[in-house]
């Protein structure tokens, strides 16, 4: 049944005209498309079984699904899948039910949602309950890793976002850890975010992807941006729920030092694409026909955070602000909104600041942040991290040097670092990048436990220094890398750093994709190719 919840739609006016409900049925069968994805026993953890999983943002269920495609519509739905036996169905739905007799599974979303977020996957899936309303799924073989890198943890994420943003309406919080070809770090759909098997990093460093997808309960997928051209409604105001939530959990310090993290990745994306792209427009005009996935970068993210950290910063003080968000969720839940919307009320909740004229100051004008591409006009203070940020500047700088001060190097001793603080400071190695003869062997050297390691945040800056470098003793770690895993926002840097190394690069880019481009989802398959011609 369709709901009419949003104001702008056809449907709601088309529904509002006839008084009377009625239901339309049907029949038909979905064929090849990108919406599903089959994957063989060979590109699952375990090897034996097949796979399927749905992936509907932006705009691919409609290749799973009839449906109304767009986010500005939302519906509640429930299904009926039957699998073969031995296989297990999971649902982003609240109610789920097995019946034993056809090995069926019987699910029902209560609350309406956009279609994007109905997602389905089947496998040989297995649970474990790692707190009250949360347990993780995975294949057989991943069970005890993820029980034991987020037993106990995942609870505290949600009542902590719950006291900023209010109450969570989605019942269960579950995690599906999908297959390595997974294209995403995490995907929010609701009671039962997917993610890549990558988090499983063995000392739940990367646990912020579960945070932000949580964060989406609120922002995203209560209240929703109504057109893709508003994505950064969804993905900036997610962006400052994480740190702020973050803030909470681990302090200003590490929040600000992953902050400044994500400016570098905004700043990457900017000298890349170009600051006046008009995909650096936080508003972006999707023509019809293009596929939105297509517009993907780093702008709604970032640049989106910056937006929203200025919007908290003119409240004045933490504590209005937080107040605010609240109540933007509790006045749009259900609902789709552009950024008008969200603004709007901004300025209604806010009157003095509307009396002020803020949205109108000259270089920050407000639709000026929505409407023109390029760097954020505002930044906010990140410095709490600089304690952090400091010295792993400071020691990459020595890295850049020649000769080598093996001395002032061997006295940082970088092993007790947390994550995000050794990726801060490849990221400044990557950036000095290609370092003096004879640097890249003495790197090696002195950080086995970088080069030797597991976690995908670190793996993904170790492969683009090394091709950075055209370091061929670490080609073996190139292709190792990109073969484990097909997260897209790994895989295509990697590839782009081949493609713009050597002719010896480049012969490695291909080899490495002959070898593994069936194992990669569609979209993410295409956009190496195009990399690669
Ligand atoms: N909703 C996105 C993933 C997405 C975006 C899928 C656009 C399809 C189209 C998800 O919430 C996300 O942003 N994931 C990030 C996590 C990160 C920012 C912590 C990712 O996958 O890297
Ligand atoms: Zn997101």
């Amino acid at each position: 049944m369709l709901h009419e919840n949003n104001r702008r739609s056809v449907l709601a006016c088309l529904f509002t005209a006839c008084e009377d409900e009625f239901r339309v049925s049907i029949k038909y069968e979905a064929t090849d498309g990108p919406g599903v994805c089959w994957l063989a026993p060979e590109q699952t953890a375990g090897k034996t079984r097949p796979y399927v999983f749905t992936q509907g943002q932006a705009v691919l269920n409609r290749s799973f699904f009839p449906c109304f495609d767009t986010p500005a519509v939302k519906s509640t739905y429930s299904a009926c899948v039957k699998v073969p036996e031995g296989f297990t169905a999971v649902m982003s739905a609240n109610k789920w039910d097995r019946r034993k007799t056809d090995n069926s599974f019987l699910f029902t979303m209560e609350r309406p949602i956009p279609s994007y977020l109905v997602a389905l996957a089947v496998g040989d899936l297995v649970s474990a309950e790692v707190g009250p309303r949360t347990r993780v799924w995975t294949e057989p073989c991943l069970l005890q890793d993820a029980k034991k890198e987020y037993d106990g943890v995942i609870e505290e994420f949600l009542t902590t976002a719950e006291n900023l943003f209010g109450p969570y309406v989605w019942g269960r919080y579950d995690v599906l850890f999908m297959p390595p070809s997974f294209p995403f770090g995490g995907m929010e759909n609701p009671c039962l975010t997917f993610v890549t098997p990558c988090l499983l990093a063995g000392d739940r460093s990367l646990a912020d992807v579960i945070v932000h997808e949580i964060c989406h309960s609120w922002f995203g997928n209560l209240v929703t941006n109504a057109n893709w051209g508003d994505f950064w409604l969804n993905e900036g105001f997610t962006m400052y729920a994480q740190r702020r939530v973050c803030r909470e959990l681990h302090g200003e310090a590490y929040t600000c030092l992953e902050a400044a993290t994500g400016m570098a990745l905004l700043r990457q994306h900017m000298d890349n694409s170009g600051e006046d792209h008009p995909l650096n427009k936080l508003r972006v005009k999707i023509e019809p026909g293009v596929d939105p996935d297509d517009t993907y970068n780093e702008t709604p993210y970032e640049k989106g955070f910056c937006f929203v950290s200025y919007l908290a910063h003119l409240a004045g003080s933490q504590s209005r602000f937080d107040a605010f968000l609240k109540a933007y969720v509790d006045k749009f839940k259900f609902c789709s909104v552009i950024a008008e919307d969200a603004l709007g009320f901004y300025l209604e909740y806010f009157p003095e600041l509307k009396n002020k004229g803020v949205h109108k100051i000259e270089g920050l004008e407000f639709e000026k942040w929505l409407t023109v591409p390029g760097w954020p006009p505002y930044l906010p203070d990140l410095s709490a991290g600089q304690d952090l940020m400091e010295p792993a500047e400071r020691l990459a700088s020595l890295w850049g040097a020649e000769p080598l001060d093996l001395g002032a190097i061997s006295e940082a001793d970088i092993r007790p670092w947390r994550t995000y603080q050794t990726v801060y400071f490849l990221e400044k190695i990557t950036e000095l990048s290609p370092l003096p003869g004879g640097n890249m062997e003495k790197l090696v050297e002195q950080y086995p436990h970088i080069v030797n390691s597991s976690n995908a945040e670190l793996r993904l800056r170790w492969a683009l220094i090394v091709v950075k470098n055209q370091y061929r003793p670490g080609y073996p770690h190139v292709r190792t890398f990109l073969r484990s895993q097909g997260k897209q926002k790994y895989t295509l840097p990697v590839y782009r750093a081949l493609q713009s190394g050597s002719e010896e690069t480049r012969a490695l880019a291909t080899e490495i994709f002959s070898a593994t481009s069936q194992q990669l989802h569609a979209n993410v398959r295409n956009y190496v190719k195009k990399i690669l011609v």
